[in-house]
């Protein structure tokens, strides 16, 4: 079994830091990433992270997960609520694949309110500030180990 997680992170994570605090925190995404990195490697295993602004190219992450990746760690950012593409593509992912989100999109907008990957992943967790991304690798852990 490959011993590689995937964090993908979609659109507009790259600005977190200084986008909407309030909302997201003031981390940036690559202080989420390094902190998950050093729990997966202290678990045995390698991170890798892709982020795109571009649909396409999550989808060919994906893909290419299938080949490389034990889990998938995704926050889709907005495509959460739009993409059936990306609902697709991980539909062919055979490991675990756990959608993060840092805010609770149930709680805001409601165009914020339906996900096109809750039904093809295994899980969804959100609304925990960046601990998120800590629950969600402990939970792709559980099921790896
Ligand atoms: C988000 C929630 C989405 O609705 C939003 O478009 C994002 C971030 C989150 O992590 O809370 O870009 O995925």
């Amino acid at each position: 079994m490959s011993k590689e997680i995937l964090v993908l992170s979609g659109p507009n994570l790259d600005q977190l830091g200084t986008r909407s605090p309030e909302i997201y925190g003031t981390a940036t995404l690559d202080d989420h990433v390094d902190r998950l990195r050093a729990k997966a490697e202290s678990q045995g295993f390698s991170l890798r992270h892709v982020q795109s602004n571009f649909e396409g190219v999550l989808i060919e992450a994906i893909h290419e997960a299938r080949h490389t990746s034990a889990a998938i760690l995704f926050n889709a950012g907005a495509l959460t609520h739009s993409s059936w593409a990306l609902a697709d593509a991980l539909a062919m992912f055979t490991g675990p694949a756990i959608e993060v989100h840092l805010s609770n999109p149930a709680a805001r907008e409601p165009f914020r309110h339906t996900s096109t990957l809750a039904g093809v992943v295994q899980g969804s967790i959100a609304g925990f500030g960046g601990f998120s991304y800590d629950l969600a690798l402990d939970a792709a852990l559980a099921l790896l180990v």
